[in-house]
């Protein structure tokens, strides 16, 4: 299909023009003060109304395997989901089980991949070290389009790297060109305080968040920032939701260091208090990791976003329904950890960001799509209007209102940790690959449509950096 979006008015990460979109085979062909409709594109009436790159959500986890069960959204669902909301691509995770081959890992997920409807790629998590992962990274990074690499510093017994391993993989993702994200909580801490917490009685999910306090974020942060300070190479914080993490995060680029820091939607609007909920079922739903902090958190979440020194915006959509929930009614140590949130990112943040204040629409575009693009290396592809780049775009009426529910969301998921928010400003129409796949409500997505992304390393910065040490190193002493 070819689009023209006519009347509205264009806005990306740098600027604010109104202009006509032409989309034809994939990519936007023409951006102009008034197109005349060439015949056969589906013209879209965008008067009023705002096109923007569609959002690029960068930590999504579709039909995850996950503590005994496995995420109820996949892949083809869950970007459907995204679409509806404006997001036109996710970045997945492939998170082979410790002694797994990275490689059959790897195809495992491009496999359950192949039904999604919008774009996606994937970071592949490092969970173990040997020389086979050494050898593997490389080959995803030269052959197969990965520049990042994960590691969880919590989740012990399961997916945990070590430091070690964490060492190694950071320095092996230098060599490559790839960068680092890291989840970080310290995991040890984690378990030592879940099991003195259940064997005391408390075995409800209010002990979730008793059991990873923000100290337990920070620590790891730092951990995390200064093993990637010594070695000289990159780091992304991915769910920053603590100030002692953001702290981490801002003391590093203020010394001038490469650390970038993403906040989930869900951070920074909902607060601890949902885990004292009498009704089990709904403070259960709430368990993900890190938990939901206290109010003082979001607010410096916020003023992170606003100061960039959080850059990117995501949802860690990872959905376990009630029954799912249920595995730990027992014993809160066993609730599969994760919310969903892919389909609400864009209209939560327009609300409580642009509608507030608080963030600029070209800020807006900045943290849920272009930044996200640039990081990530597949800037200007994806993140921009430009002429040459992937149709991917969302038409955004900042005057519609909903109220949100998971009555009415397309997410598989029985529940909607923004239940009953009303937000003004929503997608209208969402195009990818210059296709119209949602309009006023409804998707039109064909199964498996989405491409896999390859996203290239960034060989000459780190050949760059390679070469700033050695001049940087001291000179050998000759005696
Ligand atoms: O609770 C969460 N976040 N579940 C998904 C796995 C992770 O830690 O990102
Ligand atoms: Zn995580
Ligand atoms: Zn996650």
């Amino acid at each position: 299909m070819s689009v023209l979006i006519k009347g509205g008015t264009v806005v990306t990460a740098d600027q604010t023009l109104r202009a006509d979109i032409l989309c034809t085979d994939g990519k936007i062909v023409q951006i102009a003060d008034n197109i005349n409709q060439p015949g056969g594109f589906k013209e879209i009436d965008a008067g009023g109304q705002y096109v923007m790159p569609g959002g690029i959500d960068p930590h999504t986890h579709m039909q995850l395997p996950f503590m005994g069960t496995v995420a109820s959204e996949d892949f083809f669902t869950g970007t459907a989901a995204g679409l509806a909301g404006g997001t036109t691509m996710i970045i997945d995770f492939v998170i082979p089980n410790p002694q797994q081959n990275l490689m059959e890992a790897y195809r495992q997920w491009r496999e359950w991949a192949e039904k999604s409807v919008s774009d996606y790629s994937f970071h592949v998590a490092i969970t173990w070290w040997d020389d086979t992962v050494h050898r593997d990274m490389g080959i995803l990074v030269r052959e197969h389009g990965v520049n990042s690499f994960k590691h969880f510093m919590a989740y012990k017994g399961a997916i945990m790297a070590t430091d070690e391993t964490l060492v190694n993989s950071f320095a092996r993702a230098l060599e490559l060109g790839a960068v680092p994200t890291v989840h970080a909580e310290n995991g040890e801490l984690v378990y030592r305080l879940q099991n003195d917490l259940f064997s005391t009685g408390i075995s409800g999910p209010e002990g979730h968040p008793l059991s990873r306090p923000p100290e337990v974020e920070g620590e790891a942060a730092n951990r995390a920032i200064r093993v990637a300070e010594v070695l000289g190479v990159p780091v992304y914080i991915v769910h920053v939701s603590a100030r002692q993490a953001l702290e981490a995060v801002t003391r590093a680029r203020n010394e001038g260091q490469r650390v970038f820091g993403e906040v989930l939607a869900g951070h920074l609007l909902i607060d601890d208090s949902v885990y004292r909920d009498t009704d089990w079922g709904r403070a259960a739903a709430h368990v993900m990791s890190p938990p939901f902090r206290p109010k003082e958190h979001q607010a410096a979440l916020w003023k992170g976003l606003q100061a960039g020194n959080l850059q990117t915006t995501a949802t860690d959509h990872c959905c376990f329904c009630h029954d799912q929930k249920a595995m730990g009614r027992e014993d809160f140590r066993k609730i599969p950890n994760g919310t969903a949130g892919v389909e609400n990112r864009l209209e939560v943040l327009w609300h409580h960001g642009v509608n507030t204040g608080r963030l600029t629409m070209n800020e807006f575009v900045r943290v849920t799509s272009t930044n996200a693009a640039q990081i990530f290396n597949v800037y200007p592809r994806k993140g921009s209007i430009s002429v040459g780049a992937d149709a991917d775009l969302v038409v955004w009426d900042p005057e519609a209102t909903k109220t949100i529910s998971a009555k009415t969301h397309h997410q598989k998921v029985d529940f909607n940790i923004f239940e009953g928010m009303t937000v003004k400003g929503c997608a209208s129409h969402t195009i990818s690959n210059a296709e119209l796949v949602y309009a006023d409500g409804e998707l039109m997505v064909e199964k498996g449509a989405g491409r896999y992304v390859n996203r290239p390393p960034y060989a000459p910065f780190y050949d760059a950096v390679k070469k700033q040490a050695q001049v940087n190193a001291p000179m050998p002493v000759k005696r």
